[in-house]
């Protein structure tokens, strides 16, 4: 059993204090009873909660895949750059989601939103390893080297050397790699490390998600299956 307000907000039809605006105006219905008190508590498994005779219905965690687009920060606020946030409406927004993991300033590519905070801990925890696979334009001529270092791991400034990565060198200047670790600017200081530096960066999969044909700046709901992979994934 749940505070209605609560309910509502949860269902993202607005702030708390927005929702209690509806409950005062009557707009509110339980098993088709009106509902005037914010504090009412109500069942979200079974009750019938309805705003305006429309049935709002109870997802506790929502999950997003977004093409994030370069020259957005992956943060919430942000007072020089547009921020991923921006690209989600008012209703999204409210369910409280925040990206799982960062992106640079100029990647592009998949990033996952939720609401879900065990499964955000799951996919950052730095014991899981979770595969993430990015697509990689360099300055120069990525060495046929570079394979074998990365799969050894590289030096790129901190205490340990990087985690065994894989390589594939899709033409000169392209390559697809994928780590098991989220350092900062990881892809940048690997490729740095092995003389070249990326022009062009963008992340295609996140474990099991892929990003497939999405259009930059848009986002769409996962399957269950997807969320269900997530989930399962180690
Ligand atoms: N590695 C980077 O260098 N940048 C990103 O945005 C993601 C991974």
């Amino acid at each position: 059993m749940i505070r209605l307000d609560k309910y509502l907000a949860d269902c993202g039809l607005g702030t708390r204090s927005e929702v209690k605006k509806y409950i005062k105006a009557k707009q509110i219905t339980v098993n088709s009873e009106i509902i005037t008190k914010p504090d009412v508590k109500v069942d979200e498994n079974n009750d019938t909660i309805c705003f305006k005779g429309k049935e709002v219905t109870y997802e506790k965690y929502v999950y997003y895949l977004f093409h994030k687009p370069s020259g957005c920060v992956t943060a919430k606020q942000d007072n020089l750059h547009k921020t991923v946030m921006d690209y989600f409406p008012e209703e999204i927004r409210n369910k409280d989601i925040a990206p799982v993991g960062r992106l640079d300033l100029d990647t592009e590519g998949l990033l996952l939103f939720t609401n879900d905070g065990p499964l955000t801990h799951h996919l950052l925890s730095p014991t899981h390893h979770i595969p993430k696979t990015y697509y990689a334009v360099l300055d120069k001529e990525v060495p046929e080297t570079a394979i074998e270092e990365f799969q050894k791991g590289v030096d790129i400034g901190d205490d340990k050397l990087t985690l065994p990565a894989e390589l594939i060198i899709l033409s000169d200047k392209e390559a697809e790699l994928t780590i098991h670790e989220g350092r900062f600017h990881q892809i940048k200081r690997m490729f740095e490390a092995v003389g070249c530096t990326v022009t062009y960066l963008k992340r295609l999969s996140m474990g099991s998600l892929e990003l497939g044909d999405l259009p930059k700046g848009e986002y769409r709901k996962l399957t269950e299956e997807e969320v269900q992979m997530l989930k399962e994934s180690k």
